[in-house]
């Protein structure tokens, strides 16, 4: 089994081969995605949400980040690990970026870093790609803005906003990044980016012109019911698979069904005579 790199990666758009990217935080789920034959693991900042439970991915940390990126790529061995850079590591200037995507690699075993934005963050994406470590962008609509978005809207559906995404995309494009993720765009805007950009796009409600796609696992999975957007499509119903082998296991314990003979150990009827006659 062959690692999958971001030589792959680029090399896949150029052979016309789509790329699947999922989200994944933890070992076992990295474990199954990946012999699944998933193309890209990334460990996004949406676990603030469908892992931690917090309203949006603002309040996830470093130390948040670290903790799940070093449980999916002890889970994985073939898919690419791409880890996001949350709020406010890479914002302060490009030292920190630099210092927070090395962190992200060297103890979390991340092989790339993704970050959110257009020209406004050019000089992190290019110090970060001077420093050996592999960028994702992230364009269209970025979660870590939802305070200034105002709500999770489609983005660049007038001209000057198309224009301005396009723009961002071949900048990042210039300053290094092997990859975008294009997230809530017009498909049609999606596929003229795809179309002038050499390195992939990889889409999230932008239609079926990005040379991949990726979505949140818990969401794929039907393990997140807070918020199901009009691009996602639900592949399992976990949820309630989860709630009903859950339901099983308490009634069989209350009716003590569970553990029956095969679960339980024994002791030897010498050992019980002698601590029942009390000897040696
Ligand atoms: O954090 C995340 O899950 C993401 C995807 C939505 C691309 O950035």
């Amino acid at each position: 089994m062959k690692k999958v790199t971001t030589e792959t990666i680029r090399r896949m758009k150029t052979k016309n081969e789509i790329i699947t990217m999922l989200t994944a935080y933890d070992y076992p789920t990295a474990e199954i995605f990946d012999e699944a034959g998933v193309d890209i693991l990334l460990v996004g900042d949406s676990l603030g949400m469908v892992v931690l439970g917090y309203e949006d991915t603002t309040r996830v940390t470093m130390a948040d980040m670290l903790h799940h990126v070093k449980a999916v790529s002890r889970g994985s061995k073939r898919a690419l690990i791409v880890a996001d850079l949350p709020f406010l590591s890479y914002h302060l200037g490009v030292y920190e970026a630099v210092r927070n995507a090395g962190r992200l690699i060297q103890e979390g075993k991340a092989n790339a870093v993704k970050l959110e934005g257009g020209k406004e963050v050019l000089d992190q994406v290019k110090a970060i790609v001077n420093a050996g470590i592999p960028v994702m962008g992230h364009i269209g609509l970025t979660p870590q803005s939802i305070n200034q978005l105002g709500g999770y809207y489609i983005q660049g559906k007038t001209e000057g906003e198309a224009k301005r995404l396009l723009e961002d995309a071949k900048e990042l494009e210039k300053a290094g990044a092997f990859a975008i993720v294009l997230e809530c765009v017009p498909m049609e805007l999606a596929k003229m980016i795809s179309d002038e950009i050499s390195i992939p796009t990889i889409g999230i409600g932008a239609g079926v012109s990005c040379n991949g796609q990726v979505l949140v696992s818990h969401d794929v999975l039907g393990l997140y019911s807070r918020m199901i957007p009009k691009f996602v499509k639900q592949y399992a119903d976990m949820r309630t698979e989860m709630q009903t082998a859950t339901k099983a296991y308490v009634n069989e314990v209350k009716d003590k069904k569970f553990p029956a003979e095969e679960h339980s150990f024994h002791l030897s009827d010498e050992v019980i005579g002698k601590i029942y006659g009390g000897g040696e």
